[in-house]
């Protein structure tokens, strides 16, 4: 089959379109003949940072031949003898084995059937597969961490990016009173997306404008943000960065404002994507793709999510 290979840490000139042997199946996986793919800023800094290469990949040894990538939607053509849930013919989508090895830059990928869910018919592949990581960020974050209900004012950083624009929607499929940050061009997609309020980082601070969030969705680089986050949320709201952990002045402040402060790191889960896919199944989500490439084009993809500046989602088709 065909496949992205990454010879070795670097520039995009290291992903190279590769023929490789098609994975076999365990009991508990199916084999996904995949359709579309999506990336992320992970995707990029694995590629470059070796460090972080060996924290989320964990090769075995340095001969490892490395494909990166974990969101993927496709058709099922092989299951597992244990698996009950999905069998050949099935459209699913997900994100496969992260942290771990996904291997997703291929035609075929053995997936963990508890890790996917049944592909929405009223969804595209392409919007299904970026539906995956960005959209469990969201979940996890706002759902399972912060128990997000109806009426909640939630402030959420980077609302035009991957995570942000899910995260937006999914606040407001609960009821929440949604503020979202970006710059000026993306004004009408965030309020488009459902936000209350829309705050323009390049021309305002926005713990001048919010000081009373329930929740605080931090996806921004640096301390400094942070700090500035823990300023817009009231004494014991609750505060989830995807970027920082809580030392030194975060986690003075942290203390101070009885704030309940958590990292998160993503975790592939079907039944979190089951939430999703209901959600989009109902247009209560959906998935903004704002760039296609081919395949054989995935380098330009990289270039652009490390740009910073992508709107909702890129994806690769097949
Ligand atoms: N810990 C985890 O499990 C986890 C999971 C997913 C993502 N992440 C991390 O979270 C970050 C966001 O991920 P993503 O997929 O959403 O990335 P993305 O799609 O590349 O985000 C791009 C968006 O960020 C916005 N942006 C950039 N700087 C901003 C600022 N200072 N304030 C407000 N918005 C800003 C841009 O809007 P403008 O063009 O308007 O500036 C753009 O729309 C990345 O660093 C990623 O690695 C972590």
């Amino acid at each position: 089959m065909k496949a992205i290979i990454l010879k070795e840490n670097g520039g995009v000139e290291n992903l190279i379109l590769s023929e490789v042997e098609t994975p076999s199946i365990q009991a508990n996986e199916v084999l996904v003949r995949v359709k579309a793919i999506s990336i992320n800023p992970v995707d990029a800094s694995a590629r470059q940072n070796k460090q972080t290469l060996q924290a989320i990949l964990k090769p075995k040894d340095a001969e490892e031949v490395i494909i990166l990538g974990w969101d993927i939607s496709g058709t099922v053509v092989d299951a597992g003898m244990d698996v009950k849930e999905f069998k050949k013919g099935d459209d699913v989508f997900g994100m496969v084995n992260f942290i771990g090895q996904g291997k997703a830059y291929a035609e075929f990928v053995a997936a963990p059937a508890n890790q996917l869910a049944i592909k929405p018919e009223n969804i595209s592949y392409e919007e299904a597969a970026a539906a995956t990581l960005a959209a469990l960020t969201a979940w996890q974050a706002l759902v399972n961490i912060c128990k997000i209900k109806k009426g909640d004012k939630v402030l959420i950083h980077a609302a035009a990016g991957g995570v942000g624009h899910y995260a937006v929607q999914i606040a407001k499929s609960f009821g929440a009173y949604v503020v979202g940050t970006a710059s000026a061009n993306n004004r009408n997609f965030v309020l488009q997306l459902g936000a209350d309020e829309f705050i323009d980082y390049t021309s305002a601070n926005f713990e001048d404008k919010i000081k009373d969030a329930d929740i605080v969705l931090d996806s921004i680089s640096g301390n400094e943000h942070l700090l500035r986050s823990l300023e817009s949320v009231k004494k014991g709201g609750k505060v989830v960065s995807l970027k920082s952990s809580a030392e030194g002045k975060i986690a003075d402040k942290v203390k101070e404002k009885e704030i309940i402060f958590q990292r998160v790191m993503v975790r592939s889960n079907g039944e979190d994507m089951k939430q999703i896919a209901k959600l989009l199944e109902e247009g209560k989500i959906y998935s903004h793709i704002s760039k296609k490439f081919d395949f054989k084009d995935i380098s330009k993809a990289h270039q652009q999510i490390e740009t910073g500046k992508t709107r909702g989602k890129i994806v690769v088709v097949l």
